[in-house]
C-alpha cells in the first residue's frame, strides 16, 4: 500500500497540513525541531496505531489543541486516526476498528529511528520481537504456539508462587515444553532464513567483517528443557519465576565470536541496523507478496558519503513506499538521481520542492 494523500491536524508542531507523497521515494528535509520525526511518527500511527517514540499517545496532541487527527489515503483504502485526552478512534474505510493488527496487516512498515538502536544495544526482548515478527510470517502455526506458550508460562509462574506443591507442575511443564520446542524451531527457521540476507547486505556496507547470527533458545538444548525445568524447580520456586525457556531467548549477533556492540562503531551499528530492517522488508515482500513501507529517520547522520550512496541504492531497490528524513537536502543528493519527491518543513508547514 502506498499513501497518496496525508493529512495531519493538531499533531505535535503541525496544526493543519496536507500533502501528497510520491508513490515510491519521499525525502523530508528541515532544520532541527522542524517536525521531521513528527511526520514519520504520524505516518507510524497510520501503519501501527501507535507511536514508535512514546507510549504516552496523548502527549503528541499539539499544545493548545483538544485532539489530533491523522488521515491517510491510498488507491485502496482510507485510514483515519483521532486521539483526544480520553478516546482513541481508528477508522478504516469508514468502519470503526479496535484491533491495531488490522492496521499492521494493511500497511506493514519497517521503521529505523534513533531509538531503534535498542535492537542492537538493548535487552534480548528487543531482538526476540525482531525474530518473532518474522517467525509469525514464516509459519502459520507460530501464533498458536506463541500464545499457548505465553499462557503456560503465566500458569507456571503463578503456580511457583503458591505455598502448596501439587502434581499440577508436571502437567504445566509438559504443556510448557511442547510449545517452547515448537516456538524455538520456528524462531530458528526464521533466523537461518533472514541471517543470509542480513549478512549479504551488511557485508556490502562493511566488507571484511565476518558476521554470525545465532539464536540462543533460552536453555541448553543438549540438556533438554523438561530435564532443566525439573532440576531448577526449587530455584524457580524461590525466585517466583521460570528461568529456562523461550522467554530467555536472544538473537546473538557476533563478529569473530564477540558481540557486535563491542566491536562496531556507531555508524557501523547504524548500518547493521539498516541491514536488519531492509532484510525484514525484503523477507516480507517475498513471503507475503505485498509491499512493506520503510521509514528512515535521520538518514545521513553518522554515515560517510560512500555508505549514504549504498544505503540509498538499497532503499531504491525496495518495492514499497519509502520516507526518509534529513536535515540538509545536500545529504540526500544520491536519491535525486531517480524519481522522488522532496518535502521541506518550515514554519510548521510542509512544502513540496
Ligand atoms: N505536543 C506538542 N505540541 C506542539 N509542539 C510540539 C509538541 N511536542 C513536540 N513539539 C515540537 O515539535 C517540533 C518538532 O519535533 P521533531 O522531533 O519532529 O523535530 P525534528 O525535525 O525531527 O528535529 P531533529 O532534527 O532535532 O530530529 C519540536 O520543535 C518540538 O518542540
Ligand atoms: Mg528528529
Amino acid at each position: 500500500m502506498a499513501f497518496s494523500l496525508i493529512k495531519m491536524e493538531g499533531f505535535r508542531n503541525f496544526s493543519k497540513v496536507s500533502w501528497n507523497p510520491h508513490e515510491h521515494m519521499n525525502i523530508i528535509v528541515g532544520d532541527n525541531g522542524s517536525g521531521k520525526s513528527s511526520v514519520l511518527e504520524a505516518l507510524g500511527f497510520l501503519c501501527r496505531g501507535k507511536s514508535f517514540r512514546t507510549s504516552h499517545t496523548a502527549s503528541v496532541i499539539a499544545h493548545g489543541m483538544q485532539d489530533f487527527v491523522v488521515f491517510g489515503q491510498s488507491s485502496e483504502h482510507r485510514i483515519g486516526i483521532r486521539r483526544n485526552s480520553d478516546s482513541f478512534d481508528i477508522k478504516i474505510d469508514s468502519e470503526n476498528v479496535t484491533a491495531l493488527s488490522r492496521l499492521a496487516v494493511l500497511s506493514p512498515v519497517q521503521i529505523v529511528h534513533p531509538a531503534d538502536m535498542e535492537l542492537l544495544l538493548g535487552s534480548p526482548a528487543e531482538r526476540r520481537s525482531y525474530v518473532d515478527w518474522g517467525a509469525f510470517y514464516h509459519n502459520s502455526d507460530f501464533f498458536y504456539h506463541w500464545s499457548s506458550f505465553r499462557r503456560a508460562l503465566k500458569q507456571r509462574n503463578a503456580y511457583l508462587k503458591m505455598p502448596v506443591k501439587s502434581d499440577m507442575l508436571d502437567v504445566i511443564d509438559a504443556e510448557f515444553v511442547e510449545h517452547s520446542e515448537k516456538l524455538n524451531q520456528y524462531r530458528q527457521h526464521f533466523t537461518e532464513d533472514i541471517s543470509d540476507t542480513v549478512v549479504a547486505i551488511v557485508s556490502d556496507f562493511l566488507p571484511g567483517y565476518d558476521f554470525e547470527f545465532q539464536l540462543y533458545p533460552g536453555w541448553d538444548i543438549r540438556k533438554g528443557l523438561l530435564q532443566l525445568l525439573k532440576s531448577s524447580a526449587e530455584r524457580d520456586r524461590m525466585q517466583g519465576f521460570t528461568c529456562y525457556g523461550p522467554q530467555r531467548a536472544d538473537l546473538r549477533i557476533l563478529i569473530n565470536r564477540q558481540p557486535v556492540q563491542d566491536i562496531l562503531s556507531r555508524g557501523q551499528l547504524k548500518l547493521l541496523l539498516c541491514a536488519m530492517r531492509l532484510a525484514q522488508s525484503t523477507f516480507y515482500e517475498k513471503k507475503c507478496r505485498k509491499d512493506c513501507l520503510f521509514f528512515l529517520d535521520d538518514f545521513a547522520s553518522e554515515l560517510d558519503q560512500d555508505k549514504r550512496e549504498k544505503l540509498a541504492d538499497y532503499l531504491f531497490s525496495l518495492s514499497g513506499q519509502v520516507f526518509i528524513t534529513a536535515i540538509d537536502e545536500k545529504e540526500t543528493k544520491f536519491f535525486q538521481k531517480s524519481p522522488c519527491s522532496v518535502f521541506e518543513l518550515k514554519d510548521n508547514l510542509i512544502n513540496q520542492r
